[in-house]
C-alpha cells in the first residue's frame, strides 16, 4: 500500500517535470502554453516556482514517454494521468496548461489543467480524479509555498482559484491558499488552523463567489477561528486585481476592505431585507445560525451585541433565537 502510493508520487513528479519541459523547451509548448502564461502576466520565476507546464495536444504523447521511461501503466491510470480504454491509452490533460497540486511538504499529488480555447462545451479546468494520493477535500492549492508566510503573518488569505494564488505570490503576498473550486471542507480548514487562527476570505465579485464564501464562513467559525471577508470590485477576482495593482496598492485595498464576517454578513443581509419584516426575521435567524457555530461563549456574546446594533434588534431576541437553535438542534 505504501509502495503503491510512493509509485504514484513518483509518476506524478515525473509528469510535472515532463509537462514543464514541454512548456519551456518544445516549440509547440512555447508557442501555445508559455505564451498563454506570459499573457496572464506570469514571470519565468513564477512559472518555475509553481512548476507550471503544458500537456501537448496529442492523444498519448505523455503516456508513451512515461512508459518508455519505465513507469507502469497501472500507476498512470491510478493517478488519472492516463485514461485507459480497452487497448488504447489517452492523456487526460491533452492540450491543457498544467498546475501541479502540491502537499504541505511539496510532493505532487495531482493536477489542474486549464483549457486554452473559449470552448464553452469543455470544462475550463479539469482536475485529477480522487486517488490514493489525491483527496481533493484534504488539500489546499498553494499550501506548500504559503505555510511559512501564514505562520509569520498570523493570517491566511483564502481565494477561489489557482491563478489567484499564483498572482498574489508574484505580487509578494505569499500567505494565500485556494480550495480550487470545491466547497471548502473542515479538513482544509484544519490545515490552516494549525498555522493561524485568522482567515480572510477573498472572493470573486460574482454572486456565485459570494454565496460559496458565506457557506465556508460557518465552517471556519465552527473551528473557533476568526473570519474576515474582503470583496473585490465589480468584475474582478484576486488574480485580475493583483495583476493591475502594485503590492502596496493590493495590501492597502485588503486592509481597507477586510471586514469582520459579522459586520459583512449583517450589512449584506440588511441590504437584502430592506424594510420587509418577514424577510428580516428570516435573515436574523440566518445570522444567529452563524453565531451559534462559534464554540466560545464570550465571543458569541460579543457577536450578539454587534448584530443587535447593526440589525437594530434587541439582544434579548437574539439570545432567545440562539437558545432555540442550540436547544432544538440545527
Ligand atoms: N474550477 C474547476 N472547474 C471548472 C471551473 C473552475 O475546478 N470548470 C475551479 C478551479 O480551481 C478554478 C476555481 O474553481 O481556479 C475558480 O473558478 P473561476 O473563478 O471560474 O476560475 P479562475 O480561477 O478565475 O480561472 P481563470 O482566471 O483561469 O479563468
Ligand atoms: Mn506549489
Ligand atoms: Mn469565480
Ligand atoms: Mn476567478
Ligand atoms: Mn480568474
Amino acid at each position: 500500500q505504501a509502495d503503491e502510493r510512493e509509485s504514484m508520487y513518483l509518476v506524478s513528479e515525473f509528469a510535472a517535470k515532463y509537462f514543464q519541459n514541454n512548456l519551456l523547451k518544445t516549440e509547440l509548448g512555447k508557442a501555445i502554453g508559455l505564451s498563454y502564461f506570459k499573457e496572464r502576466g506570469f514571470t519565468d520565476e513564477t512559472i518555475e516556482k509553481f512548476g507550471l507546464g503544458y500537456c501537448l495536444d496529442e492523444w498519448d504523447a505523455f503516456t508513451s514517454e512515461a512508459i518508455r521511461k519505465g513507469y507502469k501503466l497501472d500507476y498512470l491510470e491510478k493517478t488519472g494521468l492516463t485514461i485507459v480504454k480497452g487497448e488504447k491509452q489517452f492523456d487526460r490533460f491533452k492540450g491543457r496548461v498544467m498546475f501541479p497540486i502540491q502537499s504541505m511538504s511539496g510532493r505532487v499529488l495531482g493536477f489542474g489543467g486549464r483549457i486554452l480555447t473559449n470552448d464553452k462545451k469543455a470544462a475550463k479546468y479539469l482536475n485529477s480524479p480522487e486517488s490514493e494520493i489525491y483527496h481533493k477535500s484534504k488539500v489546499l492549492y498553494g499550501i506548500y509555498h504559503a505555510k511559512q508566510a501564514i505562520a509569520k503573518e498570523d493570517n491566511c488569505f483564502l481565494v477561489e482559484g489557482y491563478t489567484d494564488v499564483i498572482q498574489f505570490n508574484q505580487s509578494g503576498i505569499e500567505n494565500v491558499v485556494s480550495s480550487s473550486g470545491t466547497a471548502l471542507t473542515p479538513e482544509q480548514i484544519r490545515l490552516i488552523n494549525r498555522l493561524t487562527k485568522n482567515i480572510t476570505v477573498l472572493f470573486d465579485s460574482d454572486a456565485a463567489g459570494q454565496r460559496a464564501s458565506m457557506r465556508g464562513v460557518d465552517l471556519i467559525l465552527e473551528q473557533g477561528m476568526n473570519v474576515k471577508v474582503c470583496a473585490f470590485p465589480e468584475g474582478e477576482d484576486p488574480d485580475s486585481f493583483a495583476k493591475k495593482n502594485t503590492e502596496e496598492e493590493i495590501r492597502q485595498y485588503l486592509k481597507d476592505n477586510s471586514k469582520d464576517f459579522i459586520n459583512y454578513k449583517a450589512s449584506l443581509l440588511m441590504e437584502e431585507a430592506q424594510n420587509d419584516p418577514v424577510k428580516k426575521a428570516s435573515l436574523i435567524r440566518d445570522m444567529v445560525s452563524s453565531i451559534s457555530k462559534i464554540p466560545d461563549s464570550i465571543q458569541q456574546e460579543v457577536y450578539v451585541q454587534e448584530t443587535s446594533r447593526i440589525m437594530d434588534i434587541s439582544e434579548d431576541v437574539i439570545f432567545r433565537t440562539l437558545a432555540q437553535l442550540s436547544g432544538g438542534g440545527k
